[in-house]
């Protein structure tokens, strides 16, 4: 099964503090710490392990479509290097003249478990015109592809979603709804077969909780067969527009402390995606989401996302 995830890729810089800070505050942070982040590529690294360790009969080939520096550069062959032999990254669009990667400065707050998230990318977006090319240079395209967008530059987006829709009809179409504020994710939503929704979106758009949110946007989203989302503490619900079916499972941390947020909301991704694609109908719709949330627990009270298998 070919899975294509398409979104950008980040180097996290995370400073681990005891408490966030005031304004013009001074504080002394007791760690630093920097790895590849990204939405799309920390789905992949989760997936990527759980397909190594998983059933042996997946025949699957995980790909990721974003655009790097240089392919000379440093940070593109470190991206390179934490992505493994699982993900492969022939379809990149390297832009030749920029060296520095797309970067976010994170502050980890221990009390809270809060991580605050500063970004700063020059690369210029993808265009859709480059995404075609990408999807016509991959290895393989299996039968029934599946594309998975962080729903990020809306119109070209959706300009990518209709030239799916147009040639490879048999194709699923996943979309993750994740950044308050930015608008025309709900366009973007009303195209997709899964919608992945986050609570900061949420939020934002005045809903009180993760069932409030899924039962008002299944009337806003005409074509979905699955509609997901994260509340943090509060767990995580999905509901199935098509027949009703709605479940909510509280967030699962097992006792343990919270050490690691950043990537939950990727990690619970990766859960639901590895049970839609590759458990097929082994799994139903309980089993799915209580498997997305179940990796999303485990990794929160972990560093980074290593060993969640
Ligand atoms: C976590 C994350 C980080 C990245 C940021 C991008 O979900 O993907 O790894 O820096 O979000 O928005």
């Amino acid at each position: 099964m070919t899975l294509v995830a398409i979104g950008a890729c980040y180097i996290d810089t995370i400073l681990t503090t005891p408490h966030y800070p005031g304004e013009d505050e001074k504080l002394r942070a007791s760690k630093i710490s920097r790895r590849r982040g990204g939405n799309c590529p920390n789905t992949l690294e989760v997936l990527g392990q759980l397909l190594q360790y998983g059933p042996s009969n997946t025949e699957s080939s995980l790909n990721l479509i974003t655009v790097l520096p240089s392919k000379a550069s440093v940070a593109s062959h470190q991206i390179q290097s934490s992505l493994g032999n699982m993900v492969r990254l022939d379809s990149c669009i390297y832009r030749e003249t920029f060296n520095e990667p797309a970067s976010s400065y994170i502050i980890a707050s221990q009390v809270t478990g809060s991580r605050t998230i500063v970004n700063y990318n020059e690369l210029p977006e993808m265009t859709c015109a480059e995404f075609i090319s990408a999807v016509e240079s991959l290895h393989t395209v299996t039968d029934r592809p599946w594309f998975h967008f962080e729903g990020r530059a809306p119109d070209v987006t959706l300009e990518c979603i209709h030239y799916i829709r147009n040639h490879f009809p048999r194709a699923e179409i996943s979309v993750e709804v994740e950044k308050p504020g930015r608008p025309g994710l709900q366009e973007l939503a009303d195209e997709a077969d899964v919608v992945l929704y986050s609570k900061g979106w949420a939020q934002y758009h005045g809903y009180t909780s993760a069932e409030d949110c899924l039962r008002d946007q299944s009337l806003k989203t005409s074509q979905a067969s699955l509609l997901c989302c994260t509340w943090g503490h509060d767990g995580a619900a999905a509901l199935e527009p098509k027949t009703g079916n709605f479940a909510h499972v509280p967030a699962h941390t097992e006792g343990l402390g919270v050490i690691d947020t950043i990537g939950a909301g990727d990690t619970f991704n990766a859960g639901l995606l590895y049970g839609l694609i590759y458990r097929g109908q082994d799994w139903d719709f309980r089993k799915r989401l209580g498997f997305a949330n179940l990796l999303a627990g485990l990794k929160v009270t972990q560093e980074g996302f290593a060993n969640l298998q």
